[in-house]
């Protein structure tokens, strides 16, 4: 038999075994289809989540400030209530009795001090409840994005063989692109949500923060009002500044001389 018999005796056959194995080769080109969609749908979540990272981180900053805001004028407020009663026991006249000044003034310093243990407890407890908000965010966030790095694509084959029943292979594959062909874009609005929670938690937070302050202020005001009293009445001291009331007098007086004119 010459060579060329044996070709012309062999492409039938193999042209046969080709033809044979030809859902099998449309498997490849049905998954390099749906490859691509793969990659599009994992940029697609990432941009929404890397869109909700940063609007977090924008939620957290607007929180920092508010807390900031809170602290400073609690701070501011009650420097200035204890400074009240320091201008009262700095003005009393010599007849009154030092030591039982010197009393109160301590009696004040310990007094505010406790009243920055209280502020520390305050905002010890917001940086938990911030911590814990927080993680728990991040935590969903982490778990939407591993739902959508790309797994799933080989998960076809589970089960399956591409040589022995691949139509069974190739019906799963275009479930898959159907199920593939939109973006999940109910992502967007359930990151929207989660923002949306995020925040008012951390709100909560702020409203219980300022609670908290307001606690330890009301306290403070309540003691330095007793301090006030003891310089009246344990001391024998005063509580008029005598000065600003002429000067109301006097502002009253010329004011209504001059409507009279
Ligand atoms: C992020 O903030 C922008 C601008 O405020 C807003 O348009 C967008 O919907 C927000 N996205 C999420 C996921 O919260």
């Amino acid at each position: 038999m010459s060579v060329k018999a044996v070709f012309v005796l062999l492409v039938p056959l193999f042209g046969l075994a080709i033809a044979q194995r030809e859902p099998s080769l449309e498997v490849m080109s049905a998954l390099k289809e749906l490859q691509p969609r793969y990659r599009e749908i994992q940029d697609y979540a990432i941009n929404q989540l890397t869109e909700a990272r940063l609007n977090s981180s924008q939620v957290i900053f607007n929180f920092h400030t508010d807390v900031l805001t809170s602290k400073d004028q609690y701070v501011r407020n009650t420097i200035e209530e204890e400074l009240g009663v320091l201008m009262i026991l700095d003005r009393q006249p010599e007849t009154v009795d030092r030591a039982c000044l010197g009393f109160v003034r301590s009696s004040v310093d310990m007094n505010v001090n406790l009243v920055g243990v209280s502020y520390t407890n305050c905002i010890v407890r917001v940086d938990d409840s911030l911590a814990g908000i927080v993680s728990e965010f991040y935590k969903t966030i982490q778990q939407d994005e591993s739902q959508y790095t790309g797994s799933g694509l080989f998960g076809v084959f589970r089960g399956e063989n591409i040589f022995y029943a691949p139509a069974e292979l190739m019906k799963k594959l275009s479930e898959k692109l159907e199920e593939l062909r939109e973006n999940p874009t109910f992502i967007a609005t359930e990151l929207f949500d989660m923002i949306v929670e995020f925040e008012q938690e951390l709100k909560e937070v702020k409203t219980g923060y300022d609670e908290c302050l307001e606690g330890g202020m009301q306290l403070l005001r309540s003691v330095l009002e007793i301090a006030r009293t003891q310089v009246a009445q344990v001391c024998l001291g005063q509580l008029e500044e005598p000065i600003p009331t002429t000067t109301v007098a006097a502002l009253i007086e010329s004011a209504l001389r001059s409507t009279e004119i």
